[in-house]
């Protein structure tokens, strides 16, 4: 079954996210595609009670990188994981630019993720200006390298690899077929040469930038690939639902 994720990032109140949710799940079918949902942290309670008994997982966007305490303003893993929450999307590009996170802080998230019992969706990618150098894979690797430094080989049963090139998140620009069909194979080398042979061939990797219900098709049939993460396009539930309904 494939892997579906979907990026609200800072959208819809909770209010937005029940309507959301009651238009949604009235056309789901369960063992179809294995979905995510990533919310905002304060639409987390409505979706929790909307969506259980469902074929539904739960994600977040970010988590601390400090297990509790002085902390203002910050979401622990134990506080995502007792409000729901299966999944938490880390390294977002978003939130690397932006609010500067980087390797260290995101590696430590991902044991904090794992130690508490949540998967984790790990977003890596490469720049422009990475892309025009030719440094795509070199990128790749770091980012691969620096992020799940120190992790056991059975922890990465509960890491989800998001390939997601930083100029093709929200631009209507993609790669092509074959150039994420070779990142998807560089990705997995990487973790083969990393962790084991076994796990080069289990670890989840999706592709994720500028994913909609017109261009999805072609990028069906890209070996390898486990599934999808779909930011824009995943807010308007018809479009979501077109989108899995093709998937
Ligand atoms: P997009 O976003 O589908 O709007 O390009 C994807 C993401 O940022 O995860």
């Amino acid at each position: 079954m494939r892997t579906l994720i979907a990026n609200f990032k800072m959208n819809k109140t909770p209010s937005q996210t029940k309507d959301y949710l009651i238009s949604l799940l009235s056309r789901f079918e369960s063992g179809k595609v294995d979905l995510t949902l990533c919310l905002p942290y304060t639409s987390l309670a409505i979706a929790n009670l909307l969506c259980q008994g469902r074929d539904i997982r739960l994600g977040a966007q970010n988590l601390s990188d400090e297990e509790e305490g002085k902390n203002t303003g910050e979401i622990s893993s134990a506080m995502l994981k007792d409000s729901g929450v299966d999944f938490v999307l880390i390294g977002h590009s978003e939130r690397r630019k932006k609010f500067k996170e980087d390797f260290r802080a995101i590696n430590r998230k991902i044991k904090l993720a794992l130690k508490n019992g949540l998967g984790v969706i790990l977003c890596i990618g490469e720049s422009l200006a990475e892309r025009n150098t030719l440094k795509t894979y070199e990128t790749l690797k770091d980012q691969i390298e620096l992020a799940l430094k120190g992790l056991y080989e059975n922890e990465l049963e509960r890491i989800v690899i998001a390939y997601e090139p930083i100029w093709a998140i929200g631009t209507g620009k993609t790669p092509t077929k074959n150039e994420i069909e070779k990142s998807v194979a560089e990705i997995r080398r990487v973790v083969g040469d990393d962790f084991s042979q076994n796990a080069s061939q289990t670890v989840k990797v999706v592709y994720g930038g500028s994913i909609d219900s017109k261009n999805i098709r072609q990028f069906l049939s890209i070996k390898n690939l486990d599934g999808f993460l779909v930011g824009g396009a995943c807010l308007d539930p018809n479009e979501f639902l077109k989108i899995i309904s093709l998937i």
